[in-house]
């Protein structure tokens, strides 16, 4: 059988989710969801649209981008809507990469870019993480003629941590205009700090950059499958050959439109990380235990002790956390920021753990 499948596939691993409960009580903080849930504008929006299943969906969820054009200031045509963000990183390595160019890919980070590059037949070329960010420097000391792409995650998935508009536009003079940048804003929404680039706006300048937002978080629909990508026309109009015509389901246009407009349940959303993180770093610091400040939904821990062995601990402390150890970083977890109650179940779990139940 080996013969008969196309050669990159032996170079490919299955992709690691973060596990889902089973048990009642249990709970997960393991993949970044909303912990409110769905916006619930997106439910009442996707209860409507299930009256009309028997249709086929808009094949380019037109009322969608029109929409998104609208909010981010963007003609429609600079945005292709995807079955989750992660099909539009499908969709642009298999419009741009040629087989043997280079993907330049940040180590210890999701792990899709790297899928990607490989499934397309790129060569992934990977640098290392400078104090668990991305080292921009390196990057930009890594390209070579045969580089066609670079992904950066912004904020970074698993650490948190974000690469400033001052950074950003340092190293885009250094990068040749014919490499893409996939910059992934999957977590862009929930940033607070001033420092933070907009990566529209180089867009929208011209560069040679795509960037890539999804619904799956901040609006709390990760399992409806929605996400989107902007660029320049010249990049979005090959990208839609690519696109299977029917990616995303009605449920899921009508869905995510909705929750475009839903500001009572973002706000919220935004509140309750911002209030979480607050909690998490002074429960963190009398734990005395070393984590990153994140502009995410999420903090990653360096424990200094195998993330594994936390991992079946916290679970049997009805908590479950992603252990690093798919991302190459076995003594690290990266723990959702949840409700208030959800945050001190897990330290609660945490502190138990590290010096048991009486203190
Ligand atoms: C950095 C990053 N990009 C993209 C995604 C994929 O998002 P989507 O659900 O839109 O495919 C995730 C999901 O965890 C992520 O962490």
């Amino acid at each position: 059988m080996e013969e008969f499948i196309r050669p990159t596939l032996k170079n490919i691993k299955d992709y690691v989710p973060g596990k889902t409960p089973k048990e009642p009580g249990v709970i997960k903080l393991a993949s970044n969801e909303n912990p409110h849930g769905p916006s619930p504008a997106a439910l009442a929006a996707i209860a409507k649209e299930s009256k009309n299943l028997e249709v086929y969906p808009d094949q380019k969820s037109i009322l969608l981008r029109e929409a998104l054009a609208k909010k981010l200031g963007v003609k429609d045509d600079c945005i292709i809507v995807g079955n989750g963000s992660d099909e539009i990183m499908q969709i642009a390595a298999a419009t741009f990469i040629k087989p043997g160019e280079e993907v330049i890919v940040p180590k210890n980070t999701f792990s899709l870019y790297e899928f990607f590059a490989r499934l397309f037949d790129g060569v992934p070329v990977f640098v290392d993480l400078k104090n668990h960010e991305q080292d921009l420097d390196a990057i930009a000391t890594a390209v070579t003629k045969k580089t066609k792409m670079i992904f950066l995650c912004n904020p970074h998935n698993p650490t948190g941590t974000i690469i400033t508009k001052k950074s950003f536009e340092g190293f885009l003079k250094k990068i040749p205009d014919n490499i893409l940048i996939i910059l992934d804003e999957a977590y862009g929404e929930y940033v607070e700090s001033k420092e933070f680039p907009d990566g529209l706006q180089y867009i929208k300048e011209g560069k040679n950059i795509l960037v890539l937002r999804t619904f799956s978080k901040f609006h709390g629909l990760a399992g409806l499958r929605a996400g989107y990508g902007v660029a320049k026309s010249e990049l979005t109009r090959y990208m839609f050959r690519v696109k299977p015509p029917f990616n995303v389901s009605r449920l899921a246009q009508a869905g995510a439109l909705a929750a475009l407009g839903d500001k009572a349940f973002l706000d919220k959303t935004y509140e309750t990380n911002v209030s979480g993180k607050k909690y998490l770093y002074q429960e963190l610091d009398k734990l005395g235990l070393e984590y990153k400040k994140t502009e995410a939904n999420f903090i990653f821990i360096n424990l200094k002790k195998s993330a594994d062995e936390v991992f079946v601990s916290m679970m049997r402390a009805g908590v479950i956390i992603r252990p690093l150890t798919s991302f190459g970083l076995p003594q690290c977890i990266r723990v959702s920021i949840g409700t208030k109650g959800q945050n001190e179940k897990f330290v609660a779990g945490l502190r138990n753990l590290f010096f048991g139940k009486h203190t």
